[in-house]
């Protein structure tokens, strides 16, 4: 079944790019599943109907966070502007701009590639980003709903 999630000749691009952006595509997806609920539990009036729907809402929380992490662990360029902005307290435009900076400073490295799907290298910083791409710590994702 074709996609629009390729926005170049997929043929041409390596595997690692084509599931790079296929959990682009799948983090989308879970971010509109999170507001369509958000939608549906804002109008819902019968409690067993909006429990469900919560519930619901929880797995594609975390569907979104694993498919974050996923993408994060392959991307330290991203990373390291997430991390000053993820679960940090004080003014989040203030922190966007930290983590921007932090990552521009970086770009003078011709070492670290402009687009980043998994290198090989673990990004520094972070116990999870020492782990393998490849290993989640989560159990498989096989047979997830999306
Ligand atoms: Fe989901």
């Amino acid at each position: 079944m074709p996609t629009e999630q390729y926005h170049e000749p997929p043929d041409e691009l390596p595997q690692d790019v084509r599931t790079f952006a296929r959990m682009c595509t799948s983090l989308i997806e879970e971010a509109e599943a999170i507001g369509w609920y958000a939608q549906r539990l804002a109008l819902e009036r019968d409690s067993a109907a909006a429990a469900i729907m919560r519930d619901a809402q929880n797995e594609e929380f975390k569907h979104f966070s694993m498919d974050l992490e996923y993408l994060l662990r392959r991307t330290p360029r991203w990373r390291t502007v997430a991390e000053r902005i993820l679960f940090q307290s004080g003014d989040i435009l203030e922190h966007g701009e930290e983590g921007e900076e932090a990552v521009d400073a970086g770009n003078d490295d011709e070492s670290n590639p402009p687009v980043a799907p998994w290198s090989g290298a673990p990004a520094t910083g972070s116990p999870s980003a020492a782990a393998s791409p490849d290993s989640l710590g989560i159990g498989g994702l096989r047979g997830r709903d999306a």
